[in-house]
């Protein structure tokens, strides 16, 4: 070879090296040291080279992850050692039980802490990797745990898979098993991309990884962002396995393979039950899925000694959580009437456990969403719970259709006080127009009462019902007129329970502007609105003679909101109950603020833990020195005041060249 190849093949090796290192920071230690554009710098550099000097190609180069020559058909493979499963506990008591039975299985002494390992269950497809003397040579599903598929060339385009293990010395041939998976984010942008080309939508991450996985073209496999964690051993020649699962997955991380980060020793029953609960308050923030944590005796031995039951380790379980996502019946659809009379149409289920809570009901929306998925009364659905959200049908699972499900049509008449319906040609939803709604009067009262309005304690959606049933409240300025009598008449009061509500109710004579501005539920005025509103116009009356004008001179305040506030207050009807309203409640006219307007006219924007403030004083202050805060950052914003752990903002903000302040600049600021 002459001096200047095996110098080109010394730097093709360096870069090599070099593009390794910056994976395995993004990859294994979640750190990486460089950008994305920087990193594809390198990458072109090497890709460069290589194409100039093809016989110089190393098999394990970074840019030989591209996909190769598509293949009929993927080739049956025999696994050297079956891949096994796992048994399931889904509850304390049953991972208590097993506790119990381990300590049997391995003739532990009456009253030994057993330790064991805990770690994230991850929701992917698992995968036998096979490598000799360091590189990788093959790849395969599991299969049935026998024989699963060769996908090698899919794997080799995973960059969280390393293609040559970091170690000098590596054993003659290990196998190594983990999960591959994709991340929530990468599932959705796919998803998006899919629908975009009237492709497949996959119902949910594990589905996308495997069909990602599993495709004869590695060039499509190469063009999906897969992500994969490691835990397991198969067969290993020329390795000495230590003495526990935690060392040993120490090792892997070392040699590249992404391990989770959540994982712990826990010595006996009651540590692995708090590493549960902690795994499952953060499980919501993890930006993949995870159906559980895998609990295994932590010690290679015990495992060995506890053997196996029907192609089970004895040693290991699978302590899961109820899932997010979960199937039923819709049994039927009932429309409810909103505020504003919108018809929300509601899927009525057979109750199920959604992630730890009972689901009893599932929005739809509007018909469009409805046609759109095609759902129909008697079919069994896929219904999830994401954070707090009212839970969403998923999936309509039509295989399972017999023929008798009927389809839904929102009702032309209101199904409360049976007026016409109208939906607007370019809205969505379809309203009950009467003014003289039940329905739709219930819950302006309970907008009215609700914690941010009013705040009347103890006056609950049920016991609003009552009294408008009851017919003792007509209109708002009525909750004012309630006597003892009134109010110990209804079902389940009480004379202590009448006296807390009649001096609630008391307590909201008195409200602050703002409050009683929001709680008359005008279309599109939250609470923000309503406090800029009530800044300005400092009461009711000022602002129900406001003109265009007027209005929009307050601050983020559009040409909508001005329609909305005009003809909410140029509404007969409305004038007359906000008259007898105001004949009861004496609202509380903001105080001009004292502090000097130092951020008058400027929009800040917050975002992050700020080291001392909450952000709603921080808010506060703002708006008490004349600023403006803002939720999104745009070219209109003056200041991102950013404390730790921003995150997507802090880019925006860079992006659009707002300046960022930390909470001290920001102090100092207002000075
Ligand atoms: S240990 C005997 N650890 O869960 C199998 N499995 O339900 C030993 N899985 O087939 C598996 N995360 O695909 C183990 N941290 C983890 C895991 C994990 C996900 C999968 C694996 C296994 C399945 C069993």
């Amino acid at each position: 070879m002459s001096e200047s190849k095996s110098a080109l093949k010394e730097k093709i090796s360096s870069m090599i090296t070099e593009l390794e290192k910056h994976n395995y920071q993004y990859y294994v230690m979640d750190d990486p040291l460089i950008t994305d554009a920087e990193y594809d710098l390198l990458f072109r550099k090497l890709q460069k080279l290589e194409a100039e000097h093809p016989e110089l190609i190393r098999a394990d180069s970074p840019t030989q992850r591209v996909g190769g020559a598509p293949l009929s058909q993927f080739q049956k493979t025999k696994h050297t050692v079956p891949m096994l499963s796992l048994a399931n506990a889904l509850t304390e008591e049953e991972f208590t039980d097993f506790d119990k039975r381990v300590a049997k299985f391995i003739d532990a002494p009456a009253g030994k802490t057993l330790e064991y390992f805990a770690e994230l269950k991850f929701d992917g497809l698992s995968i036998n990797l096979v490598y000799e003397n360091g590189k990788l040579v093959s790849a395969a599903t599991r299969g049935d745990g026998e024989i699963g598929e060769d996908v090698t060339l899919n794997i080799r385009t995973i960059r969280a898979v390393p293609l040559t293990l970091r170690t000098k010395n590596p054993p003659k041939r290990i196998e190594i098993r983990g999960e591959i998976i994709l991340y929530i984010k990468d599932f959705e942008k796919l998803n998006r991309e899919q629908k975009k080309n009237d492709e497949k939508i996959f119902a949910n991450p594990r589905n996308a990884a495997a069909g990602s996985l599993r495709q004869l073209d590695s060039k499509i496999t190469a063009s999906r962002p897969l992500r994969g964690f490691f835990y397991g051993i198969g067969d290993a020649q020329g390795y000495t396995l230590p003495k526990t699962i935690s060392e040993y997955e120490d090792t892997l991380k070392e040699w590249g393979f992404p391990v989770g980060k959540l994982r712990r020793i826990c010595k006996g029953a009651k540590a692995v039950i708090d590493f549960y609960e902690e795994v499952g308050h953060a499980r919501e923030s993890l930006p993949y899925e995870i159906d559980g944590v895998v609990v295994k005796l932590n010690s290679f031995a015990e495992q060995e000694r506890a053997g196996f039951v029907a192609r089970s380790p004895r040693g290991m379980i699978a302590f899961k959580y109820p899932p997010k996502k979960s199937e039923t019946l819709i049994e039927d659809i009932q429309v409810q009437v909103g505020r504003t009379g919108a018809l929300t149409p509601v899927a009525i289920v057979t109750p199920v456990n959604v992630g730890g809570v009972i689901v009893k009901r599932a929005t739809l929306h509007n018909q469009d969403e409805i046609d759109r998925k095609d759902v129909r009364i008697g079919d069994h659905v896929v219904i999830q719970r994401a954070g707090d959200v009212i839970p969403e049908i998923v999936e309509v699972l039509k295989d399972r259709r017999r023929g008798d499900e009927r389809r839904f049509q929102i009702p032309n008449h209101c199904p409360v006080c049976n007026s016409k319906v109208v939906r607007e040609e370019d809205e969505a939803v379809s309203r009950c127009v009467s003014k003289n709604c039940v329905a739709q009067f219930k819950e302006k009262v309970k907008h009215f009462v609700q914690k941010d309005a009013l705040n009347v304690d103890g006056l609950g959606d049920k016991i609003v019902d009552q009294l408008v049933d009851a017919g003792l409240v007509k209109k708002l300025a009525d909750l004012y007129d309630l006597t003892y009598d009134d109010v110990i008449s209804l079902e389940g009061f009480a004379d202590k329970s009448t006296h807390k509500l009649l001096n609630a109710i008391e307590g909201a004579c008195t409200p602050e502007l703002y409050r009683l501005i929001y709680g008359l539920g005008i279309r599109h005025v939250g609470e923000t609105t309503a406090k800029l509103l009530a800044q300005k116009f400092k009461s009711l009356k000022a602002l129900a003679r406001a003109t265009e004008e007027d209005l929009l001179q307050v601050d983020g305040i559009g040409k909508e909101l001005v329609i909305s506030i005009q003809e909410y207050f140029s509404d007969e009807e409305h004038q007359d109950a906000l008259a007898q309203l105001l004949a009861k409640v004496s609202p509380i006219e903001p105080k001009a603020s004292t502090a000097k307007q130092t951020l008058a006219g400027k929009v800040l924007v917050i975002t992050g833990t700020l080291p001392s403030l909450s952000r709603s004083d921080a808010t506060r202050m703002i708006e008490d020195h004349g600023g403006k805060v803002s939720s999104s950052v745009s070219k209109k914003t003056d200041y991102l005041l950013a404390g730790e752990e921003a995150g997507s903002k802090l880019d925006k903000a860079k992006e659009l060249g707002v300046r960022v302040i930390t909470e001290q600049e920001f102090q100092g600021l207002i000075k």
